[in-house]
């Protein structure tokens, strides 16, 4: 049985979560390869629902071993606090592993994504206030405090010593902040390893010497194609490589073991946080026409989108399919999950993006200036929609409305690669499956 990563191909929030929890019982192992408690997803768990920041979804299933990679930052007391709340609810977290080599979020690094984020005012990146970026710039700067500091309190004081020493002048002179102390930032954190400390293990042996046992990997993508740190809207993006190649480096495991890679597609596109996106349907009070603030309204409530970490209203627009293109390459994809078409049943006729148009030039490929993204007017291509029609209880391809199946078909082909997995609500039995095989 092959590994696969999952990964989104937009913005994040396509729905991933769904598709993870329905092939996760296929996998032996869910590996989180990136990214840290920016990401945000709902798990069923019996009649109540969960939400998981930083835990991969395979803890939700006892037969996997969930294991949080090299390439994700931790925020420990968030990580402590999920797991209580896991085994309050009776789901035990004794097979979560941690990568020792993965980085620690610290005050600091939440000050700093605070702070900056005012400094840049009308520029600001809309960030998740979590420290991922600052965490991030740590560990590029050669600068960061892994998980395995914290196994060591000789160490981690001294590696605190040496952060605060160049933090809190910063904090206090640029920043007009409070300064850390080493007995404050030690006090806090170094409680975590009593929890977390059995947990922590060298991930890239744990997952290698899984592969060649013949069992199967799961790397559960976090965000999406767009906010990749490299093919991203940058700087409008994350600080996490979120794209299939990822996975490897973030686990330790070589891109040889990957066998498939399947992209989360939304049925229309949302966004959080600032940046260019040529479909977005605008709201009223963000200057939208008012058939564009209708198209965004009922896109936002028909599909639910509000953020699961910071509860956001998410921008809202149609399918792009320049978008879509781009992400197959990017991440290689083998196959796609087209999710939430269901919420497009509440309109009459829907707009699939084909080409954006800038400066008299017709672009059917992803421009990579930001100043093209930011002014590109899209070109759309009309199709019919299957207003009326629940298409919630389809079980089959064939079950879909006539207009229903040529959507899909249609941004299948714009796409190039074949919809295997098509979400037509949220619970786990509102999939049609056609054609994927984990
Ligand atoms: P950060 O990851 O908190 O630094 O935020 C950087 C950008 O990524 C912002 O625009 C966030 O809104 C966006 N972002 C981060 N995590 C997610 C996610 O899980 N879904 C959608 N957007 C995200």
């Amino acid at each position: 049985m092959p590994s696969t990563v999952i990964v989104g191909t937009q913005w994040g929030d396509e729905g991933k979560g769904k598709v993870t929890d329905l092939i996760t019982r296929d996998y032996d192992y869910v590996v989180r390869f990136q990214g840290g408690n920016n990401a945000g997803h709902t798990v069923k768990h019996g009649e109540r629902k969960l939400a998981l920041h930083l835990m991969p979804s395979g803890i939700m299933d006892e037969a996997a071993i969930p294991v949080i990679g090299n390439g994700v930052v931790i925020d420990p007391g968030v990580l402590v606090e999920e797991m209580e709340m896991l085994e309050r609810e009776g789901i035990s977290c004794k097979n979560l592993r941690i990568s020792c080599d993965a980085h620690v979020i610290m005050p600091y690094h939440k000050d700093f994504d605070g702070a900056d984020e005012k400094r840049l005012g009308a520029n600001k990146i809309g960030t998740t206030n979590r420290g991922i970026g600052p965490c991030y710039q740590d560990k590029a700067a050669r600068k960061g405090i892994r998980v395995q500091d914290l196994l060591d309190e000789k160490i981690f004081r001294l590696k605190v010593e040496t952060a605060l020493s160049q933090k809190n002048p910063i904090l206090e002179r640029i920043y007009g902040l409070d300064p850390y102390t080493v007995d404050q930032v030690c006090d806090e954190y170094l409680p975590y390893t009593r929890v977390l400390g059995p947990l922590v293990t060298e991930s890239s042996q744990l997952l290698n010497t899984a592969l060649r046992e013949g069992k199967n990997i799961l790397f559960e993508g976090a965000q999406g194609t767009l906010l990749d740190i490299d093919h991203g809207t940058y700087p409008y993006v994350t600080s996490s490589s979120c794209c299939a190649g990822g996975a490897a480096t973030g686990t330790g495991v070589g891109p040889t073991a990957i066998d498939k890679v399947l992209g989360i597609q939304k049925a229309y596109v949302t966004r959080v946080g600032g940046g260019p996106f040529p479909t977005e349907q605008r709201y009223a009070e963000d200057g939208g026409s008012p058939e564009e603030a209708a198209a965004g309204e009922l896109l936002c409530t028909e599909g639910q989108e509000f953020g699961t970490t910071t509860g956001r209203k998410r921008r809202c627009g149609w399918f792009d399919a320049v978008i879509a293109r781009y992400a197959a390459e990017v991440n290689g994809l083998t196959d796609v999950a087209l999710t939430k078409l269901d919420v497009l049943s509440a309109f009459d006729t829907l707009k699939v993006c084909v080409a954006y148009e800038c400066g008299g030039k017709v672009y059917d490929y992803f421009p990579m200036q930001q100043s093209v993204l930011f002014h590109a007017k899209p070109l759309y291509h009309e199709l019919p929609g299957w207003k009326g029609t629940d298409i919630s209880t389809c079980r089959s391809f064939e079950d879909l409305p006539e207009a229903a199946q040529a959507y899909v078909r249609y941004i299948e082909e714009a796409s190039g690669v074949p919809i295997s997995i098509i979400g037509v609500g949220p619970d786990r039995e509102q999939t049609i499956v056609c054609g994927w095989k984990s």
